[in-house]
């Protein structure tokens, strides 16, 4: 939800900036902007649009000398997408200016304020009224940019990220968080600092990297350490952690595939097997864990789990519901964090909550996180990002290690989120003796096969090719599955409409007689999952009902079956699997047919408009 990045060094701050906004663009593209000091003047360019439009204008209007900048891809909140809304903001007197990912709640009584001082706004933004307010307190107070910008955060209410420049302090940067994720990447001997949303701007550059927590403040001066201090207080981090970047450059990079979408979905073998690395130690008959080995008993006397999520996430934490209930006998209930965080839930000790979230970010989930560790449950996060917020905040936790995800729609964080909660299923199991040894080998055994079962469908895709051309021009998909593949239907559903904009929904087949089936005619694609295990003979009278009203199926189908194969229009294999495991397998052509009805109606596959991958505001 908006992506910062700035620099401040010895090297030619623009191309650091403009190919950090490049990575972080994911995070918003509604409009792009970038601010450089040469040393002498400010220079700043923006526009709505995308990172390549800003480039565009950048050739022939922008003095791109400077080592100091910084630039921000938005994902609008407070006024449209345009040019001056855009970020970064200048003060009035044009000798600060900010870039913000966030939202400033109380921003219009400060502007009243403000305007009452007789400051006047140019944009209809929340950024530009902060930016203001820190001017006002730096004249008021006659003190310096950083203790000018924490005696403003302290009267802001809402969430924030700001990197703040002053004219007159042209060696430093001032940085501060409050909701909304930024990373400090140091250079050698504190001679460089690369500060982002994200690592993804700078690994080429660092491996050091500073997460700042919520309610810190640091300034990036060069030659300098990096100095901590809490907004509220005002007062010193001593002990700041450095992390080590795990991640690679080849990692955040297409590697040959026309979009990170199709690359992120060929992953999912590897990334599955990335996720059970040293965990699943299939011939020892053994699963381990730290974050739940150290805590098992938590698990296990727990009255019920709690999942919270919100997206792609959700539909893993519902995929879930079946697994703990199904094979460890615990009670699930699954929430999205927006519902759970505002509706006075009823939340005991002896409940665990799960927080599933592949940025580790999403503002609702960490919010819902923040409340249920208040109310004495324990949280265990199930993050993809090493080092974000949701991760930082909960009691325990396994990271998907899916490596980065940078399209929009969600694929193998799905996958992955599914494989780990799997391992915590089955451990819990057979911890609380609900699955017998030679069940919990079969699982495992068979969980050891499913990437190469993935390696296998991906081999469909040409055959999920021609299912799109096909369709791609309908307007409306319905999606059906029962049990474990219900969410897998709402999962298809979500990512046909978020790529393609082609209205989708997802339903559990029975639900079906109760409205959808209203919807049906032979222009009505239908999807079902139909695989053996799992309610077969149920769902082949679901895809017998749509028949008869001359709907279309398209139907997902275990190898070597002959019934539905039969009634279908079409039919997508997968490889057999246990009843289980089937979602990590069914939902791979469902990714493929969005992918592909997407890319021929000539969408954005991996910026899907109004979207952004990483919801840092509620
Ligand atoms: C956004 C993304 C989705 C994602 C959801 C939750 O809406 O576009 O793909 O599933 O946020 O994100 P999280 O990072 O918490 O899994």
């Amino acid at each position: 939800m908006c992506g910062i990045t700035g620099y401040i060094g010895y090297r030619e701050a623009y191309p650091i900036i403009v190919q950090g906004l490049q990575r972080l663009e994911y995070r918003g593209y509604d409009s792009a902007g970038v601010v450089l000091y040469n040393g002498e003047h400010i220079n700043l360019a923006k526009t709505k649009g995308k990172v390549s439009d800003l480039e565009k204008i950048v050739t022939d209007t922008l003095d791109k000398s400077g080592n100091i900048g910084f630039g921000h891809t938005r994902w609008a909140t407070h006024g449209v997408p345009n040019h001056v809304n855009s970020h970064p903001h200048l003060s009035q007197s044009e000798n600060l200016v900010i870039v913000h990912n966030g939202i400033i709640e109380n921003y219009s009584t400060l502007k009243k304020e403000l305007i009452s001082r007789g400051y006047t706004f140019q944009s209809d933004t929340d950024t530009e009224v902060l930016i203001n307010f820190i001017e006002e307190i730096k004249l008021q107070e006659q003190c310096k940019l950083g203790k000018a910008v924490q005696l403003a955060l302290k009267q802001v209410v809402g969430a924030y990220a700001i990197l703040v420049f002053d004219k007159e302090k042209p060696n430093e940067l001032v940085i501060a968080r409050l909701g909304s994720p930024i990373a400090i990447g140091i250079g050698d001997d504190n001679s460089e600092f690369f500060i982002a949303s994200d690592a993804t701007p700078f690994i080429e550059y660092t491996k050091n990297a500073i997460y700042l927590e919520d309610g810190e403040m640091a300034i990036a001066k060069l030659g300098r350490e990096i100095r901590i201090r809490n907004i509220h207080d005002d007062s010193r981090v001593e002990a700041v952690k450095t992390h080590q970047l795990q991640l690679s450059l080849e990692q955040i990079e297409k590697g040959g595939y026309d979009h990170f979408m199709l690359k992120e979905i060929h992953e999912q073998p590897t990334a599955v097997i990335d996720t059970y690395r040293g965990r699943l130690l299939a011939n020892k008959g053994l699963i381990k864990m730290s974050g739940l080995d150290d805590n098992i008993e938590r698990f296990i006397n727990a009255n019920r789990i709690i999942i919270v999520a919100c997206g792609t996430s959700w539909h893993a934490g519902l995929v879930a519901e079946y697994l703990f209930e199904d094979i460890a006998r615990i009670p699930v209930e699954v929430e999205y964090g927006s519902e759970f965080r505002y509706r006075n839930p009823i939340i005991t000790e002896k409940d665990v909550v799960i927080a599933i979230s592949q940025s580790g970010e999403t503002a609702d989930t960490l919010a819902a996180v923040k409340l249920a560790k208040e109310k004495g449950a324990f949280v265990f996060g199930i993050c993809n990002v090493v080092g974000s917020s949701i991760a930082r905040e909960v009691h325990a936790g396994g990271y998907t290690h899916a490596g980065p995800e940078i399209g929009v729609a969600s694929t193998k964080a799905f996958t992955t989120q599914i494989t780990l909660l799997t391992l915590l299923a089955l451990k819990l199991g057979k911890a609380k003796g609900n699955i017998s040894t030679p069940n919990y080998q079969t699982y495992l055994q068979e969980l050891i096969q499913i990437p190469s079962k993935i390696e296998t469908l991906l081999e469909s895709d040409t055959l999920v090719k021609n299912i799109a051309s096909v369709y791609k021009s309908v307007p409306n998909f319905l999606y059906l599955g029962r049990g474990y593949n219900f969410p897998v239907a709402l999962e298809g559903a979500l990512k046909l409409k978020e790529i393609s904009y082609i209205h989708a929904e997802g339903y559990p087949a029975a639900e079906m007689k109760h409205g959808p089936i209203a919807l049906i005619d032979e222009k009505m694609p239908v999807v079902v999952i139909a695989t053996r295990k799992g309610h077969y003979e149920k769902v082949v009278s679901n895809i017998q009902e749509i028949k008869s009203r001359k709907g279309q199926i398209i139907a997902v189908v275990t190898k070597d079956d002959a019934t539905v194969k039969q009634i279908a229009d079409y039919s997508i294999e997968v490889p057999e699997t246990l009843e289980a495991f089937t979602p990590l397998l069914t939902t791979i052509p469902l990714q493929l047919l969005s992918y592909h009805i997407a890319v021929m109606r000539g969408c954005n596959v991996d910026q899907p408009r109004n979207l952004a991958k990483s919801v840092t505001v509620e």
